[in-house]
């Protein structure tokens, strides 16, 4: 039997066939959207490397079965960009060293823009830790990234001139 979904996948259309009910949304998006961006760290909902925007809202994409999202606008870290131009969490995570071997960077990015987008970010680094908590970091770098997502949300926060 098989099963017919269709996402909007950073604003793009995509129709997938699935033969396969057991499919998550974290495999779909590597293996066959060939958007590998979004990494396999634990692949049991404990690492956060996998962590993707649905409607908005982030959640793990190893936990999340693909059949189960029919319909749902998904962003990952490739459709953060506009173009050259980073989004400003991305460009807060350069500035700010918010990363060493990289790998769990995506996750962390998508799990910032996500908690900012919430509203829960605010100023207070003990609050942005908190909300981060999801999302481990086998090199460490925590302080880079608090900064990063401290100055990304000043900056996204901040009245447009
Ligand atoms: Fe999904 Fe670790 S790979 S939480
Ligand atoms: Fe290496 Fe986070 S930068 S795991």
């Amino acid at each position: 039997m098989s099963f017919s979904i269709s996402l909007a996948v950073n604003g793009v259309a995509r129709n997938v066939e699935l033969d396969d009910p057991r499919v998550t949304l974290l495999d779909l998006l590597r293996e066959r959207l060939d958007l590998p961006g979004t990494k396999k760290g634990c692949d049991r909902g404990q690492c956060g490397a996998c962590t993707i925007l649905v409607d908005g809202r982030r959640i793990n994409a190893c936990l999340a079965l693909a059949v189960s999202h029919d319909g749902a606008a998904i962003t990952t870290i490739e459709g953060l960009a506009h173009g050259d131009e980073l989004h400003p969490v991305q460009a807060a995570f350069i500035a700010h060293d918010g990363f060493q071997c990289g790998f769990c960077t995506p996750g962390q990015i998508m799990s910032a823009v996500g908690l900012i987008g919430e509203g829960q970010a605010g100023d207070d680094p003990e609050r942005i830790r908190e909300g981060m908590s999801g999302n481990l970091c086998r090199c460490a770098a925590y302080a880079g990234i608090t900064e990063a997502v401290l100055e990304a949300q000043r900056r996204l926060a901040a009245p447009e001139r």
